[in-house]
């Protein structure tokens, strides 16, 4: 089951945390809120019963507490990625080095692809790969190869012409059961037709990107009708504050790689 881990990747914030990139104008993130909102994030992770391996910061990549932009890691398949902005594809160089520390065999995307983990959703292994801004069709076809090769079924989503969205997960979560929690935009997708959609209502957006984790639902705190939602469907949520990262177009998936 692709909700079920035991080990996740975190990198705390760096101090140029407000120098990264972002598509939102929702002012400068607070640094000291932010280092709190991270703590609270990963003891809800080991709440979860995860054992964190902690990079340290790396004020190079302000972007770099995303790490989950840097690798996919499936049990029978570990790519580390290409990612899609020219100031971040440094990063990579220290998650090969951790995954290489953890004895996890992977491949890489090579160029001309690009791909940031934040697009790729693996709904109890069958994975949607989002095209966007971040990932082209070279880099979403390289990781739907190495997918298939081990055994996993892919399916493609064209985000580019959806509004408001960085990433594939910016608007679609996988719950596990066979259900995708997506935004109006994305629910109706051919890709999602065989999965249960659980509608995230218009207003609560940034909701969409939760992370289902072992017998929790992390959700970020603030959006009391997809609380409600998760809910009544029998999840454990943990609502988590995510302003500061939020202003950073950053979700609660991205700040782990679990595994
Ligand atoms: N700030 C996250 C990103 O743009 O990749």
């Amino acid at each position: 089951m692709s909700f079920r881990f035991t080990r996740a990747i975190v990198r705390p914030p760096s101090s140029n945390f407000a120098d990264g990139l972002t598509s939102v104008s929702l002012g400068k993130p607070d640094l000291a809120r932010a280092l709190r909102q991270f703590a609270r994030y990963c003891a809800a992770l080991e709440r979860c019963r995860l054992q964190l391996v902690t990079l340290p910061d790396d004020p190079e990549h302000p972007d770099s507490t995303f790490v989950e932009d840097t690798a996919v890691l499936a049990a029978r398949c570990n790519v580390i990625t290409r990612p899609g902005a020219p100031s971040r594809g440094g990063e990579t160089t220290e998650i090969r080095e951790a995954l290489s520390g953890l004895d996890i065999n992977t491949v890489s995307i090579e160029t001309p692809g690009t791909l940031d983990g934040g697009d790729i959703c693996d709904a109890d292994g069958h994975f949607f790969i989002g095209v966007s801004q971040r990932t082209n069709w070279d880099g979403a076809q390289q990781l739907a190869a190495f997918l298939e090769k081990a055994g996993y079924s892919t399916a493609s989503v064209d985000i580019r012409d959806v509004p408001d969205i960085l990433h594939l997960k910016s608007g679609i979560a996988s719950l596990g059961d066979n259900r995708v929690v997506a935004i109006d935009s994305l629910a109706g997708h051919h890709a999602l037709k065989n999965h249960e959609i659980v509608h995230v209502s218009p207003g609560e957006e940034y909701a969409a990107n939760c992370v289902r984790v072992n017998d929790y639902v992390l959700v970020a705190a603030g959006f009391p009708s997809f609380e409600r939602t998760l809910k009544s469907l029998g999840y454990a949520a943990i609502a988590l504050d995510m302003s500061e990262f939020q202003k950073m177009d950053g979700g609660l998936s991205c700040l782990s790689l679990r595994f």
